[in-house]
């Protein structure tokens, strides 16, 4: 009597199933081409790119990439980088120091000094990553930003050559017809110093209250290595030359396109970043 039941059970079930089953298959019906959800794919941001584009064309260049520090020694941010005592930068107003020997990093440049103390020449690197000041934020400040900073040393390197690749990164950037110009400055660790100038991004050379009016941004800085610091890390500086240079990535952005405020980058806003 069980046996019938239970029997009599299963081939109910299976009678229900195979009816449900076919009800589904029949209302059920999904059209495998109609378009999905989309899922918006998530991209690099600008700072990102650029920072690997320059990467990518200092590697194309025969240059080595190497890592800085970002919480630096004042040994290496100012004392090697032969930043007399008494210099603005060393002042906690313009620099932001974790004890008296610490600081945040305000530039690349140590990176000089920590390559050439642990290899010799002929030496040619690059080296990218923040930096921070005590700079209040405008429309081409910002406190954290990006620096990509550059080395070579060798026997007989010149002014030349210095300029000579400055204006490949330029043109690799910015491309053939932007205009762009050399000055003379100064810095504690280069002599002779430059500094490299693109026409304004907002107003072309016109003149506008970004550029104060100059039509002109400065990008960075470049210049001969000092010759004391190549004493600081033992190098024969009657054998050996050398140039350096130390840009902003976020200038390098602003500056091809066309972003009125450096800050932006900084907004993380998707509708910017999006257009990158
Ligand atoms: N470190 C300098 C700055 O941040 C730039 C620079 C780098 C200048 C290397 C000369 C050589 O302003």
């Amino acid at each position: 009597l069980r046996r019938r039941l239970e029997d009599a059970i299963d081939a109910r079930e299976a009678e229900l199933q195979r009816t449900e089953l076919d009800r589904r298959l029949t209302e059920e019906r999904v059209d495998v081409t109609m378009p999905g959800t989309p899922v918006r794919r998530g991209h690099l941001h600008l700072i990102t790119q650029i920072r690997r584009e320059v990467e990518d064309i200092f590697l194309g260049l025969g240059y080595t990439v190497v890592d800085g520090r970002e919480v630096e020694t004042t040994r290496y941010n100012f004392d090697g980088l032969n930043f007399p005592e008494g210099h603005p930068s060393r002042s906690p107003l313009q620099t932001l120091f974790l004890d008296a020997e610490t600081v945040l990093r305000t530039e690349t440049s140590p990176s000089q000094i920590r390559t050439m103390e642990t290899q010799e020449p002929p030496i040619y690197i690059v080296s990218l990553g923040r930096v921070y000041r005590r700079d209040t934020p405008d429309a081409t400040h910002t406190p954290t930003f990006h620096q990509v900073e550059g080395l070579a040393v060798d026997e007989g390197i010149t002014l030349a050559d210095l300029e000579g690749t400055l204006d490949y990164l330029l043109k690799a950037l910015f491309g053939e017809a932007r205009k762009t110009e050399f000055r003379t400055h100064h810095f504690p660790f280069t002599e002779p110093s430059i500094e490299a100038h693109v026409s304004c991004h907002m107003c072309d050379g016109s003149g506008c209250p970004i550029c104060r009016h100059s039509g002109w941004i400065e990008i960075g800085g470049a210049g001969m290595v000092d010759p004391n610091l190549f004493e600081f890390v033992g190098y024969d500086a009657e054998r050996y030359t050398g140039f350096a240079f130390g840009w902003g990535l976020e200038r390098i952005a602003v500056l091809r396109h066309g972003i009125p405020d450096l800050r932006e980058l900084w907004r993380n806003d998707p509708r910017l970043l999006r257009q990158f």
